[in-house]
């Protein structure tokens, strides 16, 4: 009976080993994939429907773990890491891309993009295929996917903020952005920078009075627990793309590298109808909580006719020359400069 025991357990771990080798040999590749945002953010929406697609689409061979809150480090510094191959993957603020490819600018020029409709066509087009290869150029990083989270409005913790007057009354968190710094100084505000991960801490210890983000954004972050006041301000529709180190990315099969490029095509639809569905609604939800939102005096005029006239010129260069901003403006069915 013992003999027989024996035998049978095993016969049982054999089986264990094998079913366990196959397992293994199985065993999906997880990539880390970096989020700056907390859960509930329009990058955590992308980065579930991304893994998801990504599954899917491979059979469950590969998947990705996010890491959400700037757990994998600051916005910025997860480009560097993806651009070393140390990093998989990440999903951050255009405006945070900037400073390592500064074509990308375009899209943190004040008052360019008006609408997600503009956003969708732009990231979608010929200008974001373009600003995919400059990426790879500039950082080793390659976008595969873009995410989309509304205009960023400006909020703080002491006064409403109406006019330009309003504004230098507050000390206003910008991301290490030389386009953003340069728009609060034509504005004639008092713009510190910061990296995205110091923010949280810097409103709740009062080391700045404010910062700009959108409705999505500032309801994920909890800012409404350190801010009270939110000006309607449109000057950037925020986009954030998913970028993937270039050097995995080249290492993966065509298949897989279709099957990444796929994920992230749904991932981006999905982005927009996540935005569309759920902007409105968060906006009333920081009503109730007890933030009081504001539209900037006249229409915004002073705050457009200000940081276009004086920021435009100024970072001509930067985003590759004037034609750059002119297809844009075309493409958009505006008036070029
Ligand atoms: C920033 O303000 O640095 C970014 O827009 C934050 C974000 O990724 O949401």
């Amino acid at each position: 009976m013992k003999y027989k025991n024996n035998i049978s357990t095993a016969v049982s771990l054999t089986a264990a080993l094998v079913i366990g080798s196959c397992t293994s040999s199985f065993a999906a590749t997880d990539w880390k994939i970096a989020g700056g945002d907390s859960e509930g953010s329009s990058q955590h929406a992308f980065g579930l429907k991304f893994v998801e697609q990504l599954e899917a689409k491979t059979n469950g061979e590969y998947t990705g773990t996010l890491f959400m809150n700037s757990q994998l480090g600051s916005e910025q510094d997860t480009v560097v890491e993806a651009g070393l191959g140390t990093l998989d993957f990440s999903i951050l603020a255009i405006n945070n891309v900037t400073p390592f490819s500064p074509t990308v600018g375009i899209f943190t020029l004040p008052y360019v993009i008006q609408s997600l409709d503009e956003a969708e066509l732009l990231t979608q087009g010929e200008v974001g295929a373009e600003l995919v290869e400059n990426t790879v150029k500039d950082a080793g990083v390659r976008i595969v996917g873009w995410a989309y989270t509304g205009f960023r409005v400006l909020t703080n913790s002491k006064q409403p903020i109406e006019t330009l007057e309003d504004l230098q009354q507050v000390i206003v968190r910008v991301p290490k952005n030389e386009i953003m710094i340069d728009t609060y100084k034509a504005w004639g505000g008092n713009p510190t920078p910061m990296a995205w991960s110091e923010t949280f801490t810097a409103l709740q210890q009062g080391v700045v009075d404010g910062q700009d983000n959108p409705y999505v954004t500032v309801d994920a972050m909890k800012f409404d627990t350190v801010q009270k006041y939110v000006t309607n301000i449109r000057y950037i529709f925020s986009i954030e793309p998913l970028i993937m180190s270039e050097s995995v990315y080249q290492a993966q099969t065509p298949e897989v590298q279709q099957a990444i490029v796929e994920a992230g095509k749904a991932a981006t639809k999905h982005s927009a109808e996540f935005l569309t569905a759920n902007e409105a609604r968060i906006k009333q939800q920081l009503i109730e909580k007890g933030m009081v939102i504001t539209d900037p005096a006249n229409g915004e005029k002073e705050w457009i006719e200000k940081a276009t006239t004086a920021v435009w010129p100024k970072h001509y260069d930067s985003i590759g020359g004037k034609d750059k901003l002119n297809r844009v403006l075309r493409l958009l069915g505006r008036d070029e400069v």
